[in-house]
């Protein structure tokens, strides 16, 4: 394993000093170390020269799809003269870029009412992310956190792969009862320890996914109290509308059949899997299914209501073929570029492509009164 990082003495530090940190604190400092973190540091991590493509990457046409979604959202309140779109995570804003794009071209009607927040936290990135938004700066702010509480206009919270980058700590069920694991040093190097879970909350959550099941040695539970956290802050946003999460990811039921006994967190680099998750510490990205029962849980208790969890494959099918895909065709000057594009298409919806890895989930808030 490689620990030979910038990240590396930081954490050997910390633990030093503090003794075994949890893999929860272990992926924050990974990922957002102010200087040394995946998501803070220059290096390119999203696309062809970085460590992993999103859909916004292998498709802009997904941009245009969600664009469609918006148009039609907007129509369905009764075309509001304001419509908030809230974007958490927009990494680089290849997706946002491409999504404005092509509404202005397109919707101009609904852009002259939209107001686009772009949610990033890296400095690095939001830098990108302003210059490449410049041209739509009339309806674009850029900010590092999410507006407060406002619960004034109609409008969509969405995000891609943000909620599978927030950390996550590591409960393994081992001799009838929860255990954290917990990253600690070897020789010089960081290893898996195990002890007793860092907060009592987070072994009422590991029961609350996995419920009185029979369960095998081993079994791991993976809690992520940020989800609730910003799930609380996003239910808030917004008057009335859709809260849009495009992400990897299961229910409670699907863990309770045996999906993923041995976790989901990963690491990737170079458009590889790292299963070594201590390896390169800041250096790769790691990641970890979300839970779309807690996501739909919290939202209802927010007043939203009809949680729907579908494919994106299902779901970019139900809008492109409204009009059969003319958004993603129509601008094609030869039959080559309309050749990549049905390319592009395809690796946005077959099941081998990202169609039935990624998934939607979409739960709406009625606006009492009317939109407008
Ligand atoms: C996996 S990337 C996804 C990027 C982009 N949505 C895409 O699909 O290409 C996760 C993004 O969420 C951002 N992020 C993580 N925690 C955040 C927070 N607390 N506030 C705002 N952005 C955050 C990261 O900086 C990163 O840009």
């Amino acid at each position: 394993m490689s620990s030979d990082t910038n990240l590396f003495p930081i954490l050997r530090a910390e633990i030093q000093s503090r003794g075994p940190m949890t893999f929860h604190r272990f992926m924050e400092l990974c990922l957002y170390h102010p200087v040394h973190g995946y998501y803070n540091s220059p290096r390119q991590k999203l696309g062809a020269q970085g460590d992993f493509y999103t859909s916004a990457h292998v498709a802009p046409i997904f941009s245009r799809l969600l664009a469609r979604h918006f148009y039609n959202l907007w129509m369905k309140h009764g075309s509001p003269a304001r419509f908030d779109l809230i974007e958490l995570g927009p990494g680089d804003g290849l997706l946002a870029e491409n999504l404005l794009s092509w509404t202005s071209q397109s919707f101009p009607d609904f852009f002259a009412c939209l107001s686009y927040s772009a949610v990033e936290q890296s400095p690095v990135l939001a830098e990108r992310l302003s210059a490449r938004l410049q041209p739509f700066s009339s309806r674009v702010t850029v900010v590092a956190n999410p507006p407060e509480r406002t619960n004034q206009f109609p409008g969509c919270v969405f995000c891609n792969e943000f909620f599978d980058a927030l950390p996550v700590h590591l409960l393994v069920w081992q001799d009838q009862q929860w255990r954290e694991r917990y990253v600690s040093l070897k020789d010089n190097a960081l290893a898996w320890t195990a002890g007793s879970p860092s907060a009592p909350q987070l072994v009422q959550e590991a029961e609350i996914i996995f419920g009185a099941g029979v369960r095998e040695d081993g079994l791991i539970a993976e809690i992520r109290p940020l989800a609730r956290v910003w799930m609380e802050k996003l239910c808030q946003f917004l008057r009335c509308g859709e809260l849009l999460i495009v992400d990897y990811g299961f229910t409670n039921d699907e863990l309770r059949r045996g999906r993923f006994p041995s976790g989901s967190a990963l690491g990737y680099r170079q458009h590889e899997a790292v299963y070594d998750l201590l390896a390169n510490p800041g250096g790769q990205d790691l990641t970890a299914h979300v839970n779309f029962t807690e996501f739909s849980a919290i939202a209802e208790s927010f007043g939203y209501s009809s949680p729907k969890l579908i494919s994106q494959s299902r779901f970019a099918l139900e809008i492109g073929q409204e009009n059969e895909f003319a958004d993603l065709f129509a601008d094609c000057a030869s039959e080559t570029e309309r050749i990549r594009r049905a390319q592009l298409l395809k690796t946005l919806v077959m099941p081998q492509g990202m169609g039935e890895t990624f998934r939607v989930l979409r739960m709406t808030k009625e606006c009492a009164g009317g939109s407008g």
